[in-house]
């Protein structure tokens, strides 16, 4: 036990329901030690982790549009059912851009203790408008869970509610807010083939140690090990990122010249972000009629000795 924990029994975990600027419904958990995170209902999107002290976790961009229908850039957009931009479904899926519910009464959730947590529930169903695009019926779960010591994580549960089998690609797109990415890497992904987005998708193995960045990057890393680190060498801290049920990993920064292509990216937003996603994109995830699938990704922080 450290020293937080006498106090901490005598505090709670609370969750508390608002409308943002739009109308939409939002959710802010809060730890018993005072981390806290925002979670819009409008994709299921995480918008905000903040430590207890305070300090903004996840990138959000000063040029985001925040209405919906498009989604936000930042925070953890979620990816589904697909990752990228292939046949007629918008790039990376719709589920970041439609209105989720909270889900009052979720079926229970295998191995999550919720005590002292602060945790929200969220659902989407096959809208009929959806239908026409990707003819398939599931029910998406997301349970956002905040745990005492601020560590983040994220539960998808998809089910198949149709007559006929399915398959999907997936992402948590998480953009970290990074000090300066000169300064940042990423350990975790040394080894692995990835496949390339700037080269058609060309599958290469990674060589170096660790991962740096003084270019464009936005690769898919393939079945990777369960957890992946991204230092943060300016600002004495690491982003740890494990995952179950998601073998791969993208990496994605646009660099100068994207950023200024992207509308709602600020020109030089491009320094103090990195995206890396727990994802399934390589082999999509196939579903049987009345089968679920469970993709879960824990992010937490810690002090690093680098
Ligand atoms: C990355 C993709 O993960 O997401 C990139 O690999 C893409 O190719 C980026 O540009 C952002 O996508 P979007 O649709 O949110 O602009």
């Amino acid at each position: 036990m450290d020293h937080h924990s006498a106090a901490d029994e005598n505090q709670r975990a609370t969750v508390e329901i608002s409308k943002d600027e739009n109308g939409i419904s939002q959710v802010l958990l809060r730890s018993p030690r005072g981390a806290s995170a925002r979670v819009s209902l409008h994709g299921g999107q995480v918008r905000s982790w903040k430590t207890e002290r305070g300090e903004e976790l996840l990138f959000t961009s000063a040029k985001a549009n925040l209405k919906p229908p498009a989604a936000v850039r930042g925070g953890i957009p979620i990816c589904f059912p697909q990752f990228g931009k292939r046949g007629s479904l918008e790039q990376h899926g719709f589920a970041r851009n439609r209105i989720w519910a909270i889900d009052e009464n979720p079926p229970p959730l295998q191995s999550a203790d919720s005590t002292n947590k602060a945790f929200i529930d969220l659902f989407l169903k096959s809208p009929d408008d959806d239908l026409k695009i990707w003819p398939h019926s599931f029910e998406f779960r997301i349970r956002v869970n905040l745990s005492i010591d601020g560590c983040l994580s994220l539960i998808s549960r998809i089910r198949n509610v149709n007559c006929k089998p399915f398959s999907f690609s997936f992402a948590y797109h998480t953009y970290f807010s990074v000090s300066d990415i000169s300064e940042v890497r990423v350990e975790g992904l040394e080894t692995l083939d990835y496949l390339d987005n700037l080269c058609n998708r060309e599958r290469f193995t990674e060589q170096g140690d660790a991962l740096t960045f003084e270019s464009e990057v936005d690769r898919v890393y393939l079945s990777s090990r369960d957890a992946v680190a991204v230092f943060d060498h300016e600002r004495k801290r690491t982003f740890v990122m494990r995952k179950e049920g998601l073998p791969d990993v993208v990496v994605w920064n646009p660099w100068e010249k994207k950023a200024r292509a992207i509308a709602d990216f600020g020109d030089d937003e491009y320094k103090q972000m990195l995206c890396v996603d727990a994802a399934a994109i390589e082999k999509p995830i196939a579903l049987k009629p009345g089968e679920e699938w469970t993709g879960r990704v824990e992010l937490s922080l810690v002090a690093s000795i680098q």
